[in-house]
């Protein structure tokens, strides 16, 4: 019940009622402040899911999923899709503000010069299996950053929280194409300072110490795109999840270790990976119809990937950018008529028109053909999830800074409706039948 004269929501439960503020923000929905429900009322809310729960108050990015909307700092995605650069994304993530050219200059360098992996760090690569996941890679060495940088882990020294923030942003494409090397047995190639953020990533891929990479600009502007689609996404699972880790005073890298595990299962940043395994699994645009049908079938597990978001009841607008991408992409850098793409154009416009993903407003997401430009740059698949997370590592830093700056940040401590046995006697072993 709201009283529409206050900004209060009153709960009423039998004899019980208590008067619940309103939380407003710039944009979208109100929040109702349940803080101090359970004190008033001795009640929790049960919300599996958080379907309807805000976890906490945040100014970095907003998401209308019924108008397919999504920005940074107020920006639309689409004009700093069109318009920005990686770097310069992160910095308005990082900072709130688009940098001016000083600024941005700064901050370019700042990263650039932190590109490099201490060479003990390196080692720890040999320890890891030569066809282990590259997302098992960044798990573990990520985590491990936090082993060499005791010079800024005081976690309530802004100034130190900033440095640690920055090492991640720069380290991560270097940490990432070390696994790829060590998957494939070659040599880590060292990022070059002359390049740009997606351009030394390809590098440190593609080159060897024989032969340079001959990189080409589109390959490098489709990098950088999909890096600034990535980059931020509210409170999502892996974003959640650095908070709540942060949220107990763990170490940023740690935080951001924990991240990267969270994004890589197939609901969520693993997704980009499994729709390409999902289209070769479909393999002919005559096996589609089936495959819908698995989708539909209420006992089988199978879910059409990239397909469907928590909170896009509309088309994701990246995957529009993307699709649109992708074109310019096959045509330039691959034969044009690659089979997967064709697939998947078909296979969206199939459910497109079916009444189950209509209902359900079931829409191609970020992920559904993301894949198809990775493919098209030479991008080996189960590196798919690691650019998300090379990306998404700009989100998960500016949401741990804005967590830790904020005086009124608790440790994150969710209640549960407990249902397992009421309390019993220990029984002796030779007394259980
Ligand atoms: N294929 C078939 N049915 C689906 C799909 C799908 N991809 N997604 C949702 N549904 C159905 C689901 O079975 C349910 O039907 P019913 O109401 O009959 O039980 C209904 O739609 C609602 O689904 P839900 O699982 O309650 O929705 P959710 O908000 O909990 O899950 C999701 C969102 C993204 C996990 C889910 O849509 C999904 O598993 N999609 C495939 C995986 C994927 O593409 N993930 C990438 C997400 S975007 C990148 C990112 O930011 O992580």
């Amino acid at each position: 019940m709201a009283d529409n004269n206050r900004d209060v929501v009153i709960l009423k439960h039998g004899e019980m009622s208590a008067e619940l503020e309103l939380q407003h923000g710039t944009v979208g929905p109100q929040g109702i402040d349940i803080t101090p429900l359970f004190q008033k009322t001795g009640l929790f809310t049960y919300d599996p899911g958080f379907v309807s729960t805000a976890s906490c108050r945040s100014a970095i990015s907003y998401i209308d999923g019924d108008q397919g909307i999504l920005r940074y700092r107020g920006y639309p995605i689409e004009q700093l899709a069109e318009r920005s650069t990686f770097l310069e994304v992160a910095y308005l993530l990082l900072n709130g503000e688009l940098p001016t050219q000083a600024q941005l200059e700064g901050f370019v360098s700042d990263v650039t010069h932190h590109t490099m992996l201490n060479q003990s760090l390196l080692k720890f690569y040999n320890g890891f299996h030569h066809n282990a996941h590259p997302m098992a890679v960044m798990v573990g060495v990520v985590g491990s950053l936090s082993a060499f940088y005791h010079d800024s882990l005081y976690i309530h020294n802004p100034e130190h929280r900033a440095l640690s923030g920055l090492r991640m942003i720069a380290k991560m494409p270097t940490i990432a194409a070390a696994a790829y090397k060590h998957n494939i047995g070659e040599p880590v190639m060292y990022p070059q300072n002359h390049l740009s953020y997606a351009a030394n990533f390809l590098h440190m891929m593609f080159a060897t110490p024989c032969e340079p990479y001959e990189r080409s600009p589109l390959a490098e502007e489709a990098l950088d795109l999909l890096l600034i689609l990535h980059a931020d996404h509210e409170q999502n699972a892996s974003t959640s999840t650095v908070r709540m880790a942060g949220s107990s005073g763990a170490n940023p890298f740690a935080c951001v270790a924990a991240g990267i595990a969270a994004l890589w299962g197939p609901a969520h940043g693993g997704a980009n990976e499994a729709v390409l395994d999902m289209l070769e699994e479909i393999g002919d645009v005559r096996h589609i119809d089936k495959y819908i049908a698995k989708a539909k079938g209420k006992d089988d597990p199978f879910r059409l990937m990239g397909f469907g978001h928590r909170i896009y009841k509309n088309y994701d607008p990246r995957a529009k950018i993307i699709r649109k991408m992708c074109h310019e992409v096959l045509h330039e850098l691959a034969s044009d008529d690659d089979p997967l793409f064709e697939l998947a154009l078909r296979l969206e416009e199939i459910a497109s028109r079916d009444e189950y993903f209509l209902e359900r407003k079931l829409y191609p997401n970020v992920d559904f053909y993301s894949g198809i430009i990775y493919r098209a740059l030479g991008i080996p698949r189960n590196m798919f999830t690691v650019l998300f997370a090379i990306a998404r590592t700009v989100g998960w830093v500016a949401h741990w800074m804005e967590m830790m700056a904020d005086p009124k940040h608790r440790i994150s401590r969710p209640r549960q409706v407990y249902h397992g046995a009421d309390r019993r006697d220990y029984v002796p072993i030779t007394e259980r039948s």
